[in-house]
């Protein structure tokens, strides 16, 4: 463990970045723009519509290696989806082919051992992209009909984790057959040596990254499956209880109606959703009796299914 401080939503950005530079990559596939100044933490992500909870999550976790995560209901899988597929195209296509020139730089094609170190990295790169590539075509697009509300039935996560590896094994093969190799040729000793150290540096990168899908990404979508099957139980409940043109028609209720639905879920009273949405409380009891005629619900339990099975609000900020 390199450093065991734990970084906070208020610390500056530019000192998370001094004290570990291999951070700056991060913030690239997490889209947050350079040029923070003295900006904090939050104020920084909050200027680049980064979850503040999610990134901090992950410096930390890739920091000190460890975090407990499998309950963690505040991390977001829309701010991790976005910065895995980044880190993904940041590996695919800028890292891997970077390493394929140097090596070719700096080994002799000529020498059979030079070659085979070079058939060796390309075995090893083909891996790499299948292993991405797999969770580019199946594993992020699940998430994202997860994130949508609208899963595969033939698809889930434990599929997913029950076969997830770091693919490091071949990385660790290529280091020493660049090793053997370096004593054989003194004129390119140097930059084999800058190629090696880059090879290690990229197996650091592929374990956290490989880490951060196992600790923090399957935990939240796992958690994300369990909210969705709740929705479903409670729809389908929904159809029974009020037939299906209601569940289905949420565009019969004004937006006013739906602020109104929206306060008496959060258990307001009326005074205080008066205050609220800055209308007179009269007004209120108007909007509470449309919405009762209009939906043919009249219990807060009815109207709280409404607003969950309608999107209104989201099932994990209701307390059932
Ligand atoms: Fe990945
Ligand atoms: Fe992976």
């Amino acid at each position: 463990m390199k450093n065991q401080k734990m970084y906070e939503a208020d610390d500056k950005m530019i000192s998370l970045i001094r004290d570990n530079y291999d951070l700056l990559q991060a913030l690239g596939s997490f889209g947050i723009n350079l040029g923070f100044g003295d900006k904090t933490v939050r104020e920084t992500c909050e200027d680049n519509d980064v979850d503040t909870y999610t990134f901090l999550a992950v410096v930390n976790f890739a920091m000190n290696g460890y975090g407990e995560f499998d309950n963690d209901e505040q991390i977001s899988v829309p701010t991790l989806l976005h910065y895995l597929q980044a880190s993904h195209a940041y590996f695919l296509e800028f890292q891997l082919p970077y390493i394929r020139r140097e090596l070719s730089e700096s080994l002799d094609e000529n020498d059979s051992l030079g070659r085979l170190i070079l058939k060796f990295y390309d075995e090893y790169a083909h891996e790499i992209r299948r292993h991405m590539q797999y969770e580019q075509k199946t594993l992020f697009p699940y998430v994202q009909q997860l994130i949508d509300g609208e899963p595969a039935n033939d698809y889930n996560v434990e599929t997913f984790s029950k076969h997830h590896g770091a693919a490091d094994k071949k990385l660790r093969e290529l280091k020493l057959l660049i090793i053997k190799y370096l004593p054989q040729d003194g004129l390119h000793n140097n930059q084999l040596t800058a190629t090696l150290h880059d090879i290690y540096e990229n197996e650091v990168w592929l374990r956290q990254h490989a880490m951060v899908e196992d600790h923090i990404f399957v935990p939240a979508i796992r958690r994300l499956e369990q909210i969705t099957k709740q929705q479903d139980v409670t729809r389908n409940i929904s159809g029974m209880v009020f037939g299906n043109a209601t569940a289905q028609n949420p565009d019969a209720l004004s937006d006013r109606e739906k602020d109104v639905i929206i306060s008496l879920v959060q258990g307001m009273s009326n005074k205080e959703i008066a205050d609220h949405l800055c209308i007179s409380i009269n007004t209120v009891i108007t909007h509470r009796r449309n919405i009762a005629r209009k939906l043919q619900i009249h219990s807060p339990a009815g109207l709280t299914i409404y607003a969950i099975v309608n999107g209104l609000v989201d099932i994990s900020t209701v307390k059932l």
